[in-house]
C-alpha cells in the first residue's frame, strides 16, 4: 500500500513582516500553537533576510522555505541568491514561479532551471502554476499543461515526487473568494492527468497544493473536497491565529 502523504501547508509571507523580532515571534507562535497537529507539514517562507535568524527555530514539523532562488548556482549575478546559499539556513522548500514573479517577467525557461537547481541542492521546489482567466472554453487547460511541461522539463521520473505543484488560479490570489472545491478537484485531477501523460501511469505523484484566498473557514473544505494535498497561503499566513487556524482545520482531515 502506498504510504499516505502528510498534508502540507505553506505560508508565503511575500514582502511583509519588517523586523526580525516580529518574524521570530510569528514562527515561535506557529510552533507553539500547532504542537498538537499530527498530519500536516508546516512551512514558513519569509523574505531572505530572516532566514539566518529563523534557522534556529525550525523543527521536524515546521520547516523553512524561501520565496525564490536564482537559476544559476554561483557567479557574477549581482543581487541574486542561489540554492547553495540557502542550504546553510536549513531551507527545505523554495517557491518557484509564483505568478507575482511571472508577472514581473520571470520566464518559463528560467523557472525550469530554478527547479533543477533546487533539486540539485536537495531543496523541495514548489512549482507555482495557474491561469489568469478560467474561461468557459477550457483554454486554461492547455495553459496549465504547458506551464507544467516547461516547468518540469528538467525533472526526471525519479525526481517528480520530490517536487510540489502549487495550483494557484491568478484571479483568486489576493481576492476575496477562493476557487470552489469542485473546481479545485477538477484541476487537481487534470494536473494528475498531465503528470501521468508526461511520466507514465505508474508515476509517483508529487504533492499538489491549492493557493488563492485561503483562510481558516475555507481551508478544510478545499483540501477535503478539492482532493489536494495542502495549501499555499498568502495573507492569512501573517498572523499566528489565522495561519494556525488553517493548519488545524487541515489537520482534522482523515
Ligand atoms: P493569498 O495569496 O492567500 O493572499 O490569496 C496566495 C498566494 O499568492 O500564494
Amino acid at each position: 500500500m502506498a504510504l499516505k502523504k502528510k498534508k502540507l501547508v505553506i505560508g508565503n509571507w511575500k514582502m511583509n513582516i519588517f523586523t526580525t523580532k516580529e518574524a521570530e515571534k510569528l514562527v515561535a507562535g506557529i510552533k507553539k500553537e500547532s504542537l498538537k497537529t499530527k498530519n500536516t507539514d508546516i512551512v514558513v517562507a519569509p523574505p531572505f533576510v530572516y532566514l539566518a535568524s529563523l534557522k534556529g527555530l525550525v523543527s521536524k514539523k515546521v520547516s523553512l522555505g524561501a520565496q525564490n532562488i536564482f537559476e544559476e548556482t554561483a557567479g557574477s549575478y549581482t543581487g541574486e541568491v542561489s540554492a547553495q546559499h540557502l542550504t546553510q539556513f536549513k531551507v527545505s522548500y523554495v517557491i518557484i514561479g509564483h505568478s507575482e514573479r511571472r508577472a514581473r517577467g520571470e520566464s518559463d525557461a528560467s523557472i525550469s532551471k530554478k527547479i533543477v537547481r533546487a533539486l540539485e541542492h536537495k531543496i523541495t521546489p514548489v512549482l507555482c502554476i495557474g491561469e489568469s482567466v478560467h474561461d468557459d472554453h477550457g483554454e486554461y487547460l492547455d495553459f496549465i499543461k504547458s506551464q507544467l511541461a516547461s516547468g518540469l522539463s528538467g525533472v526526471s521520473k525519479m525526481q517528480i515526487s520530490d517536487v510540489v505543484i502549487a495550483y494557484e488560479p491568478i484571479w483568486a490570489i489576493g481576492a476575496k473568494e477562493a476557487m470552489n472545491s469542485n473546481q479545485v478537484h477538477e484541476m487537481s485531477l487534470y494536473i494528475q492527468k498531465c503528470i501521468k501523460e508526461m511520466y507514465g501511469a505508474m508515476v509517483m505523484m508529487p504533492r499538489i497544493l491549492y493557493g488563492g484566498a485561503v483562510n481558516a473557514d475555507n481551508a478544510r473544505e478545499i483540501v477535503d473536497r478539492g482532493y489536494v494535498d495542502g495549501l499555499l497561503v498568502g495573507r492569512e499566513s501573517l498572523k499566528v491565529e489565522n495561519f494556525v487556524g488553517i493548519i488545524k482545520n487541515v489537520d482534522l482531515i482523515k
